[in-house]
């Protein structure tokens, strides 16, 4: 199942809760150091790594390069953003974008937000430590680490979790535990890890039900996980599930890790 722009726009509060603060306090002292970053943002969606990096009141970018297979997540990124800063918005895989050499070692910071988790990490990562400039910062938050939770249990849930995680990723990335196989991945590069830290989304019902458009989030990640099962018995759990998310009952727990690198060389 493919992801929504309203999807990405739902995620928004759950990333700004789950975000490590303790690396983003890192991220910034360390831009602080340095003039005004040149920036890329791979995966970069509909804008909201920059806009959310913009209202944190991190150092402007002197230029923005986003970029996103999807041509139609870029056009509202471009909308969004092109009051805010002096961008490009390039439609190309990361694989094709890091292949062309007058883009290596360009970039002070290069942020993949929720990506390594989706694509091959082993080349995913030599392409964006590629490029940094030696001395350049990569920023790789809510990095999914293989452990959903949902409460109250349900008999199916092993079972069904199971099974979703085996779909995560693709080609070698060693299934869904990207956040923890992140950190020996980066032992074989020329880069310092500077900070790791947990982010994990934690959605829960208050008093006056989700906040924002959190049951609408919630209500996305119930439909990918009994999409991507697709067996009768995720069904039925997926049916169950979304009874709790009505009555607001449901809490969702899923692990995720931030990491702050800089490339040595
Ligand atoms: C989970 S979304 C995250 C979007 C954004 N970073 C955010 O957190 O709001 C992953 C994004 O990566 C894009 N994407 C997936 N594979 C890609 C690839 N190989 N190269 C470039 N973009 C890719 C998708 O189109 C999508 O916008």
């Amino acid at each position: 199942m493919s992801i929504s722009q309203r999807y990405l726009e739902a995620k928004r509060t759950v990333d700004d809760r789950a975000l490590n603060c303790r690396i983003l306090s890192r991220l910034s002292e360390e831009l602080e150091a340095q003039g005004a970053p040149s920036f890329v943002d791979i995966g970069a969606g509909i804008g909201i790594g920059l806009e959310r990096y913009l209202e944190l009141g991190l150092p402007a970018p002197r230029d923005y390069t986003a970029v996103d297979e999807s041509a139609s997540f870029l056009e509202i990124a471009e909308r969004r953003l092109r009051d805010r800063v002096q961008g490009r918005f390039i439609v190309s895989t990361l694989e094709d974008f890091s292949s062309d050499p007058s883009e290596h070692g360009r970039f002070d910071i290069v942020l993949a937000h929720a990506f390594l988790d989706i694509v091959d990490l082993g080349p995913s990562l030599q392409a964006l430590i590629r490029l940094a400039r030696p001395g350049g910062l990569l920023y790789f938050p809510i990095t999914f680490d293989g452990e959903t939770i949902f409460e109250p249990s349900h008999p199916s849930d092993d079972e069904v979790l199971e099974q979703y995680h085996e779909t995560i990723g693709s080609g070698g990335n060693g299934g869904s535990k990207t956040g923890r196989r992140l950190f020996h991945a980066l032992a074989t590069h020329p880069v310092d890890v500077l900070e790791i830290g947990s982010s994990d989304w934690i959605v829960h019902p208050t008093e006056g039900g989700y906040p924002a458009e959190e049951a609408f989030f919630l209500g996305h990640i119930l439909e990918m996980i009994e999409g991507a099962v697709g067996s009768p018995v995720a069904k039925e759990w997926a049916s169950a599930r979304r009874g709790e998310l009505e009555k607001a009952r449901l809490l969702y727990i899923a692990h995720q890790v931030d990491y702050l690198v800089r490339k040595r060389y």
